[in-house]
C-alpha cells in the first residue's frame, strides 16, 4: 500500500479479474461480507455516538480509520482495480443515520448521477454494527446503473442489503437504492463516501490470460451493449467501442446456442 499524503491518493495491487470488472459493469455492487475487524467496526460506531451529525467527515482524517476501513486492502484492491493507479481518497462522509422504526425511502439514483460508459468515481457503504433485515437495510436494484429511470417508482426484485457488521459494498453511483423499512427500535449507522479517478481508465487490474472479449457474457437485450461499452471504456478503449444492435456482438442472450461467434465484433487493432 502506497499512501500519498500530500496529495491524499493511494496505490495498491490491483485485486479484481477481468470476469470480475464485467460483473460490476454489470451488476453495479461488490459485497465485502464482514471484512472489517471488531475492534474497528466498535470504535467507528462510537465515534459516530459522538459525532451524531450527518456528515461526520473529520472521521476520514483519524489514521486508525483511514488504515484500517479506507486502505483496508480488499476495499482498496477492488477500488483500484475499477479506477486505477492513485486513487482520490473521499473529501466527505456520510452517514445515512436511521431511527427505527421507520417507512420504506423511495427508491432513487443519488444526485447529479451521470449515465454513460465513465466510471471516474465509486460510492461506498459501510455498516459498523450488524443490520438486519427488520433494521431497513439500503436496497439496491442491481443493474439499474445502466441507464436513468424515473423515481420513486416500485420496482421489484431488489437486493436487500442487510449483512454482519463489517460489511462494505462497493457500487458504481448511479445505482437505483433506498433505505428499507424497518419494523423494530434502534438507530442504524451507515457510513458512505466516493473515492475517485485521477488516471485515464486502462486495463490494469488482474488479467486472464483467457478472457476474451468476443465471447465474454455481456448481458441480453437493452443492457449487453451499455454493459460492454463500460467495460471497453474501463479498458481504455472506449472510442472502439461498436455494435450493430440486434443478435450482433455484444449480446450474448443466445449465445449457447450459436453455431459460431456473434457477428459485428470491432475490428481494428485493440487499443488495450
Ligand atoms: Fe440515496
Amino acid at each position: 500500500m502506497k499512501l500519498d499524503k500530500e496529495t491524499r491518493t493511494f496505490d495498491c495491487d490491483p485485486t479484481l479479474t477481468d470476469s470480475q470488472v464485467l460483473e460490476f459493469c454489470s451488476h453495479g455492487a461488490i459485497v465485502l461480507e464482514s471484512v472489517i475487524p471488531d475492534a474497528i467496526n466498535q470504535r467507528t460506531d462510537e465515534y459516530l455516538v459522538e459525532h451524531p451529525t450527518g456528515e461526520p467527515s473529520t472521521i476520514i482524517l483519524e489514521d486508525w480509520f483511514l488504515e484500517n476501513v479506507l486502505l483496508h486492502p480488499q476495499v482498496a484492491g477492488a477500488v483500484r482495480s475499477i479506477l486505477g493507479r492513485n486513487v482520490g481518497l473521499p473529501v466527505l462522509m456520510s452517514n445515512h443515520r436511521a431511527k427505527c422504526p421507520a417507512p420504506a425511502q423511495g427508491w432513487h439514483h443519488d444526485g447529479d448521477s451521470v449515465f454513460g460508459p465513465e466510471v471516474n468515481y465509486l460510492q461506498v457503504f459501510y455498516y459498523p454494527k450488524d443490520v438486519t433485515p427488520e433494521m431497513g437495510p439500503t436496497e439496491i436494484l442491481p443493474g439499474s446503473h445502466l441507464a436513468p429511470t424515473g423515481r420513486d417508482i416500485a420496482w421489484r426484485g431488489g437486493r436487500l442489503m442487510d449483512s454482519p457488521a463489517g460489511t462494505v459494498f462497493i457500487t458504481m453511483y448511479p445505482i437505483l437504492h433506498r433505505k428499507g423499512e424497518s419494523t423494530v427500535e434502534g438507530i442504524r449507522n451507515m457510513l458512505k463516501w466516493s473515492y475517485w479517478r485521477t488516471v485515464p481508465p486502462q486495463r490494469d487490474w488482474v488479467v486472464e490470460p483467457d478472457f476474451d472479449f468476443h465471447t465474454a457474457n455481456y448481458g441480453g437485450h437493452g443492457t449487453a451493449k451499455l454493459v460492454a461499452h463500460k467495460f471497453f471504456w474501463l479498458c481504455g478503449n472506449g472510442d472502439g467501442f461498436r455494435t450493430m444492435g440486434g443478435q450482433a456482438w455484444p449480446y450474448s442472450g443466445s449465445q449457447a446456442n450459436q453455431i459460431q461467434k456473434s457477428y459485428g465484433f470491432p475490428s481494428g487493432p485493440p487499443q488495450w
